[in-house]
Order: C-alpha cells, then structure tokens, then sequence
C-alpha cells in the first residue's frame, strides 16, 4: 500500500483526488473506506476529522448517518461542498474548514462515532495527542472512535522493508509538494493512553496499515 506516499500530491488536486487514489491502491482505499463506514452504528452521528471531498461520509450517509465534518484544505473542503449541491446531502452532510487545533469548539458528548482516514499520518506528535484528548471527551459514552491509516510495521524486518521501499517515494513527494506522511508508530498505544478500550485492530497490507477501533466506556468523562 505504498501509494499513501504520494497521496500528498494528489490533495493537490481535490477534484480527481479520490479517483485518482482509488486508482493507485488498486481500490484498496476505496474498501478501507468501506470497512470504516461498515463500524460505524446505522443511525450514527458522526464527526470526521479531515474529511477531504467527503467520500467516507458519503457511504456513511448511506448507513443513514448524519456527518459534521471537518478539514484543513480550502479546496477539499470546497469539492466536499460541491458533493453536498450535487448529491444533494445539506440535511445529512455539514463541513467547515478547520485544523484539529479547533477541535475544542465541539461540546461534551456531542457524537456517536468519530472516524478518520489516511489524516493522523499528517499529523505532529502534538496534534495526534490533542486530536484524541478531544475526541475523547467529544464522544457520548459508549460512543466509538475509528481510524484508518499509514502506520509503523511491527517485526523489525517488515520495519526495515518498509522504510526502504518507502524512502525513493517519499523523496518524490516532497519535491512535487514539500510536505510528507510519516506512518503512525504505535496507533492502538496512542488511543489506549487517551483513554479509549481498544475493540480491535486490523493490520493489513505486509502490517503497514491499519484500522483501529477504540471505544469511550460508560462512565468514562
Ligand atoms: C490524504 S487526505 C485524506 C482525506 C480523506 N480523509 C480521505 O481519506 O479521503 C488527508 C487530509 O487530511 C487533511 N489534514 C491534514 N492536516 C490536517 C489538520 N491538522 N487538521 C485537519 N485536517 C488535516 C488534509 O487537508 C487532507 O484533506
């Protein structure tokens, strides 16, 4: 699944960003995304950090969700406004143009389910920390956090394989777009200590992807 190294070049272009990922991965992020969608509670409220052009939400308004998202990017969050006119979603489907740094503007036990794709590995130290401190408390008890993403091998020989096939893309990328994704060194560890029960966690893709599913128990604040 090395095509998420380049997937800082194609946000450069919100309008063919989806075909053109679905295209590189060979319709596996495409079926990432449906396997979220699949987690999450028919009839849920949901909150999804770095939504892009809207392409999870939209098969997760199919299992009858309402979507507040959010995103960084001017223009993704423009083409997901035009999914929204064209789709016809505005009474299932919300967005707003922020960074997770504003993600303390949401009340206490507001969602159901907060998801995520292919964004935390975009992310500092600091903005994954405070991107689950939030989520936490923003989640209803009981309420389930998923995310989907880029992360660290656990055998030292996958590590190593991993890095070294990644590396001459890696270049690539950040001289078509200065920038870059670092793969999540220890996803499940990061939403144990926010306080969140770990349900499970899929590796796929020779362990260099995962979804894991994190839930706030009742009780919890
Ligand atoms: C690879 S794209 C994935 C988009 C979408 N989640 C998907 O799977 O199609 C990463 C997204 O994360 C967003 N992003 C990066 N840093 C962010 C931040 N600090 N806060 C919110 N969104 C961010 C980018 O703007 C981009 O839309």
């Amino acid at each position: 699944m090395f095509s998420y190294v380049f997937m800082k070049i194609l946000e450069m272009r919100p309008r063919s960003y989806d075909q053109q990922m679905d295209k590189i991965s060979r319709g596996r992020v495409r079926a990432a995304k449906e396997a979220v969608a699949g987690e999450v509670p028919k009839g849920s409220h949901v909150l999804e950090i770095g939504c892009g052009t809207g392409e999870l939400a939209g098969l997760m308004i199919q299992r009858d969700a309402t979507v507040e998202g959010f995103d960084l990017s001017p223009s993704m969050i423009q083409t997901a406004k035009e999914r929204i006119e064209t789709e016809n979603l505005s009474d299932k489907f919300s967005v707003s143009q922020m960074g997770v740094d504003g993600m303390d503007r949401f009340r206490d036990e507001q969602f159901d389910a907060i998801v995520s794709t292919l964004v935390f590995s975009e992310l500092s130290d600091d903005e994954r920390r405070f991107a689950l401190k939030q989520a936490k408390r923003i989640l209803k008890p009981g309420g389930i956090i998923i995310i989907a993403d880029e992360v660290v091998p656990k055998t030292f020989f996958r590590k190593i394989l991993h890095t070294v096939i990644r590396l001459p893309m890696l270049a690539v990328t950040y001289l078509v777009s200065s920038s870059s994704t670092r793969p999540i060194p220890d996803l499940s560890g990061e939403l144990a200590r926010a306080g969140f029960s770990i349900q499970k966690e899929i590796r796929s893709h020779g362990d260099s992807f995962a979804m894991t599913v994190g839930i706030k128990e009742k009780g919890e604040k």
